[in-house]
């Protein structure tokens, strides 16, 4: 890989396209886009570039490919892998200025948007059509469509739409010498050759840089039941969670919070759970046995109905439940999850490792696996929870005192993961956090496979250099 000289020239350059107030050099100014929202991950750029739309993209690569200089392009900056910041001295390239939503098309219930469009800010954007975004994650504020995309990130209802590839109907990308590939049409049927957005999604950042998206949309289902169910046992949780799916055509959102984290989020928010005990007799073995579930039925019509008759059918596993209809008290249930990942960053800096399970592997794997980080870290605090009707679960780990546990624990869990039959990334991808143990979900014949894609696409190697790719 080159590594190009960023001098007086290129900023020229650069500022000739896209203005001085968007080519940061100052630290101070370039010092956020440098490390990533863990804190885990950290490094130092030359250049910070804050394209405005796709001629201005695509010009910046341009020059960028003819210095050489490697680049990492950077949406809201809520990646998890490490993937989304100038490891070794990369330039930057922010996409948040892309941010135009063009007129929802009711008649295909689609839409196009900016690459640095928010999630939040798509949301608002199509809610007046009667039409939803298909995913959801709590960092809607400021993750990117485009951060999205090239993370194909999953979220809480996977499990009804599936995730960020699934929604993609059309994309426009620039590659690394500038070009700019542009489908953006959406035909539902459209079979003439390779699929950028399919390939485009997972990509991390290094095989082009996202600039327009197309999304599918969904019909919006205003009417919503959210029960928080608490268990004595993972196994409990689990063989609940797949007869919820069984038996609950409107299951919207199906999310688990696991002893350990659910003590610490109750901790941070100051409230205990509504149902369950936290420590009490359930306490079994040392991460804790209990387990809450909470499940969200959504419909053109009240799921409630549904829901509770699912809840009653449960009656041998779930210890208690609370179900709430409107916003306000079905907020209440969700900050119990969606505050998890903060309250652990407030804690230390975790070592985030995000995997899925077959289904019959899953409650073994949650009982499992504090023994197996325990053994590579004894002072190592796991903490789970997860979107376990996607068999997805969140292994957290904090060290003693908030700092880093051993990176061993990271290798013990994902070779656990893997000798289950589980994938070591569900879905915040692979990044630089993961990047030594790719080999263990993917065979060399497809490494090699994955390489010569990259070289096909940027021979140079600058698109993120540090990341997906060993
Ligand atoms: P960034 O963090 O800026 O970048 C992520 C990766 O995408 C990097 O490799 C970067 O190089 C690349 N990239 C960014 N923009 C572009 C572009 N325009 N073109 C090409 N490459 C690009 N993730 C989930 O999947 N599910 C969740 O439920 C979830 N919940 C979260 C909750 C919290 C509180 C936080 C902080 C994060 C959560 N995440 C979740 C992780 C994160 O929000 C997602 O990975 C998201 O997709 C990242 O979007 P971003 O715009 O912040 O991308
Ligand atoms: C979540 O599901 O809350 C996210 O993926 C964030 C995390 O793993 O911390
Ligand atoms: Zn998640």
């Amino acid at each position: 890989m080159s590594t190009g000289v960023v001098d007086a020239g290129l900023i020229d350059e650069l500022t000739g396209i896209v203005g001085t107030a968007h080519v940061l050099e100052d630290p101070e100014m370039t010092a956020g886009y440098s490390i990533d929202w863990t804190r885990r991950f950290a490094g130092t750029t030359p250049l910070v570039i804050r394209p405005s739309d796709t001629a201005e993209t695509a010009a910046v690569m341009s020059v960028l490919a003819t210095a050489g200089v490697p680049v990492v392009p950077q949406g809201g900056n809520t990646g998890l892998v490490g993937g989304s910041v100038p490891l070794a001295g990369e330039a930057v390239l922010s996409m948040r200025r892309l941010n135009e939503c063009e007129p929802v098309d009711e008649l295909a219930s689609q839409v196009t948007l900016g690459a640095g469009v928010t999630l939040a800010g798509a949301q608002a954007h199509v809610a007046s059509s009667g039409l939803s975004v298909g995913v959801d994650l709590a960092a809607r504020d400021s993750a990117t469509i485009g951060g999205m995309v090239a993370t194909n990130a999953g979220g809480i209802n996977v499990l009804r739409y599936g995730a960020m590839r699934a929604q993609v109907v059309g994309i426009e990308a620039v590659l690394a010498d500038g070009t700019v590939v542009s489908h953006l049409a959406g035909l539902e049927k459209d079979n003439t050759g390779y699929d950028f957005g399919s390939l485009l999604a997972g990509s991390e950042g290094t095989l082009g840089v996202i600039t327009r998206v197309r999304l599918r949309l969904h019909p919006t289902q205003p009417e919503r039941a959210t029960a928080l169910l608490a268990f004595e046992t993972a196994a409990d949780a689990v063989s609940a969670a797949a007869a919820l799916r069984r038996s609950v055509a409107s299951l919207h959102a199906l999310e688990a919070v696991f002893e350990r984290a659910m003590t610490l989020v109750s901790r941070h928010l100051g409230v205990a759970p509504p149902v369950g005990s936290l420590g009490g007799d359930s306490h079994r073995g040392p991460d804790g046995g209990g387990a809450w579930l909470i499940a969200e039925a959504a419909a053109r019509t009240d799921p409630s109905d549904e829901l509770g008759a699912a809840v009653e059918e449960l009656a041998d596993l779930v210890v208690d439940a609370a179900v709430a209809l409107d916003p306000t008290s079905r907020q209440r249930l969700w900050a119990f999850r969606e505050n998890v990942t903060e309250a652990i960053s407030a804690a230390g800096i975790p070592h985030k490792l995000d995997v899925t399970l077959p289904a019959a592997r899953l409650a073994e794997f949650v009982d499992g696996v504090p023994d197996v980080i325990r053994t590579a870290d004894p002072d190592a605090q796991p903490l789970l929870f997860g979107h376990l009707g996607d068999g997805n679960v969140h292994v957290n780990v904090l060290g003693p005192d908030g700092v880093e546990p051993s990176e061993e624990v990271d290798d013990a869990v994902l070779r656990y993961v893997a000798e289950l039959g589980g994938s070591i990334s569900a879905e915040h991808g692979i990044g630089t956090a993961k990047l030594s143990q790719l080999h263990l979900n993917r065979s060399e014949a497809e490494l090699a496979a994955f390489g010569a894609i990259k070289r096909a696409l940027d021979p140079a190697g600058l698109l993120n250099p540090n990341v997906l790719l060993p």
